[in-house]
């Protein structure tokens, strides 16, 4: 899918620490890409440091909400692309320091844009918010790219502002730069090996695994379309690729990703098939509570993805079955002594086969 185009790019990615910029930045690597990030300091038990990612790639601890030291890594990094992940990505958290949430989803990724626009070796940028930027009106059909923005959780009024600053850079400052190509991409909810978030419902399960304590799980009727993160991420890397240096097909627009409508289940229905990799006499006690929680936060969400598989021919390549117990695997592997690097290599290797197949 990618032929050889990563091989030597210099790629920067902001969120490098994080659950999906770990992934992507381990398989930019493998890709053979030159990589460098800028994020917070990881956690701890971080998928970042389990993969021994400062070894691998240019790690730069920075805030995206100071903007001088943010262009002043970017410029003399001059990356080839430039993939936007950084943000404050979790909905109890943006009602607990709403401030911060939005200082660092709208005035951060003002920052990286502004950077952006002032380097001139950028060949793509491929900037994230989520399919919580939609107006949500717990429709049963899935969202398009055409409709409207907004959000009434702290989480999703900040991407859905940051959607606003994007549209606003592309048309006015942006669109002068040559052989550049730029577009907003929108995912969902994304499961994979080496979650260990907080207020998540696969790493919620997987410690009380560990703990042997029982699962609460909040809202299990919820529904939400559930993909395997290899799967947004293959996304990511194909617009990265289709838009560099390329400024009239395509620019400035959005795209959402996301899985086929067979992965809408709810979150009991996940829970118990994440089990199923474990033998009964080691799952832990599965008690429901259903009063949910006194914090909005949407019920029904799922995006239409017409316009990607159209337009650039992407596709999901997990189902639900698959991106489950692909998950279920890399924690369980882990758990049994395999090494992170060596579990989260095969499952790349083995999603790459499955993508070129
Ligand atoms: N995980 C999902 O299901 C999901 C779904 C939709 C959208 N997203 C979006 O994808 C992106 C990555 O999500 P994730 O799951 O990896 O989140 P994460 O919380 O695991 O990682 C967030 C990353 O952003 C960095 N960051 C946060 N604040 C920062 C700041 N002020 N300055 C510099 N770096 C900062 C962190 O250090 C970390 O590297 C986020 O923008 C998130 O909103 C995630």
């Amino acid at each position: 899918m990618f032929d050889n185009f990563y091989r030597n790019k210099k790629v920067l990615i902001t969120g490098h620490t994080g659950f999906k910029g770990a992934w992507l930045s381990y398989w930019l690597y493998l890709l053979g890409a030159k990589v460098s990030g800028i994020a917070l300091e990881p956690n701890s038990n971080s998928l970042f440091n389990k993969l021994h990612l400062k070894d691998k790639i240019d790690s730069n601890i920075a805030d995206i909400r100071d903007s001088n030291l943010i262009n002043n890594i970017i410029q003399d990094y001059e990356p080839d692309i430039l993939f936007h992940l950084a943000g404050q990505a979790l909905v109890k958290k943006s009602y607990e320091n709403p401030k911060n949430t939005f200082e660092t989803n709208v005035i951060g990724s003002l920052n990286v844009l502004e950077a952006v626009n002032s380097c001139n070796s950028i060949g793509s940028l491929v900037y994230i918010t989520s399919d919580k930027c939609y107006l949500n009106n717990e429709w049963e059909w899935g969202y398009r790219e055409t409709d409207p923005l907004g959000g009434i959780d702290p989480y999703s009024a900040s991407k859905a502002c940051a959607e606003h600053v994007f549209k606003s850079y592309a048309v006015s400052f942006l669109n002068k730069k040559k052989r550049f190509g730029a577009a907003a991409v929108r995912a969902g909810n994304v499961i994979g090996g080496g979650d260990y978030s907080e207020n998540r419902i696969i790493p919620d399960i997987f410690k009380s695994i560990e703990n042997r304590k029982a699962i609460i799980i909040r809202s299990p009727n919820a529904t939400r379309p559930w993909q395997h993160i290899l799967d947004p991420l293959s996304g990511y890397l194909l617009i990265g690729k289709k838009l560099f240096n390329n400024s009239n097909v395509f620019y400035g627009e959005s795209w959402n990703i996301g899985p086929n409508n067979d992965s809408i289940k709810t979150v009991l229905e996940l829970t118990n098939f994440f089990l199923e990799n474990w033998e009964p006499l080691n799952r832990p006690v599965v008690k429901l509570n259903d009063l949910g929680s006194n914090l909005h936060e949407s019920n029904f969400l799922h995006l239409s993805i017409d316009k990607i598989q159209t337009k650039l021919k992407w596709h999901p390549t997990y189902n639900f079955h698959q991106a489950v117990k692909a998950t279920g695997q890399w924690y369980k592997k882990v758990m049994d002594g395999q090494k992170p690097l060596e579990v989260t290599k095969e499952q790349i290797l083995e999603f790459e086969k499955k993508i070129n197949a």
